[in-house]
């Protein structure tokens, strides 16, 4: 699989990068890590190298930090791993804290991000994080404190780079203004059925204006200052490609069959199909796939033997829109 070099780092990522959410056994909390659970993060690893991908993506939430305890785990039993491939991890997302009737609620205080990046080298039995993203904005952010932090962490070794997720384009330009380094990601919701920042683009001086609010300036930001597009859920969570769903509108079952066509035609699973979309856009999004399935992850993988012609890729835009172009 092709490589791509990470504008303002020295990382040389896959074109797609592993997400590890569901790692760990899920959401439950009292979830225990099991012999099993690490037989399938082994197996987890291993689809995603042996198809090309060497880049992996955490959050210090996922499965309540099972996910990477147990990603952690292969590593330890694995010298010579962590040198072949990229870790990024995020934190801010604070959960509820029912007992001391505390919502769940978002933190960038220098305190929280410094004692987060250690419990997530700890669990992920590493002595480095090659990028940390902050997770989701915190309304009570200070510019200062967080550059205060990302210094910090970055003179101790912890993190080579920094990112954030879910920002919109003045929340990017706010942090970088206090930072030193260039933010070098952000992760955001991408797919052909949450298509904002392709609407974004079109939708300019239109009476029925309707692209999601905040997108505006978002790619051309990232493009203008070299900050890698990180797609989350991608495949739309497989509604796209084969996933039963209750949700069963015109829009995705009519762009769930154009999909199905297209692969057929290439002789391709339908994942690849999905994800050819978001690797068409010239911003070089890197999608991070949710799956967990060796077969699954192997389907994706062929999504680098796609390029989707213009007229293709408008096609997939205008049936997942719903409408034709302004
Ligand atoms: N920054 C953020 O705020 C944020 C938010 C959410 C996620 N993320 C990151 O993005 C990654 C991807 O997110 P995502 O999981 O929502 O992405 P996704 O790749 O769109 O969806 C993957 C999910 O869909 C299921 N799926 C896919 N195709 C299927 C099919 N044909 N039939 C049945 N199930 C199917 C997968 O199940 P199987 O495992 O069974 O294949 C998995 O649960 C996460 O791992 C995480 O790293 C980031």
């Amino acid at each position: 699989m092709e490589r791509l070099k990470m504008e303002n780092t020295n990382l040389e990522v896959s074109r797609l990068c592993a997400g590890c959410m569901g790692l760990g056994g899920g959401w439950g909390r009292d979830t225990v890590l099991t012999k099993e659970l690490e037989a399938e993060a082994g197996m987890f690893i291993d689809a995603a190298l042996g198809n090309g991908i060497n880049f992996f993506d955490h959050a210090d939430i996922y499965a309540f930090g099972r996910a990477e305890e147990v990603f952690g785990r292969i590593l330890k039993q694995r010298p010579g791993l962590r040198d072949r491939i990229v870790i990024q991890s995020k934190c801010g997302i604070r959960w509820r804290d029912e007992a001391a009737g505390i919502p769940q609620r978002f933190d960038f205080s220098a305190e929280h991000i410094l004692e987060s990046v250690d419990a997530i080298l700890t669990r992920l039995c590493t002595d480095r994080l090659d990028i940390l993203l902050l997770h989701r904005p915190d309304v009570l952010w200070e510019g200062e404190e967080i550059a205060r932090a990302f210094d910090t962490l970055k003179r101790a070794g912890k993190v080579r780079y920094f990112g954030v997720s879910n920002q919109n384009r003045h929340q990017m330009e706010y942090l970088q203004s206090f930072l030193t380094d260039p933010l070098v990601a952000n992760q955001l919701e991408m797919n052909l059925l949450h298509h904002g920042f392709a609407e974004a683009a079109i939708s300019f001086n239109q009476t029925a204006s309707g692209y999601p609010d905040g997108w505006e300036g978002v790619v051309e930001y990232c493009r203008l200052h070299g900050v890698s597009m990180q797609a989350w859920s991608p495949l739309a969570r497989g509604v796209l490609s084969g996933k039963p769903t209750a949700e069963q509108t015109p829009i995705v079952r009519d762009t769930a069959a154009l999909v199905a066509r297209m692969a057929q035609a290439r002789g391709l699973p339908a994942e690849a199909l999905v994800l050819a979309w978001l690797l068409r856009h010239p911003a070089r999004i890197v999608p991070v796939l949710g799956t967990t399935k060796p077969e699954r992850i192997k389907a994706c993988s062929r999504a680098a033997e796609v390029k989707l012609s213009r007229e293709e890729w408008y096609t997939l835009f205008a049936t997942a829109r719903g409408k034709a172009m302004p």
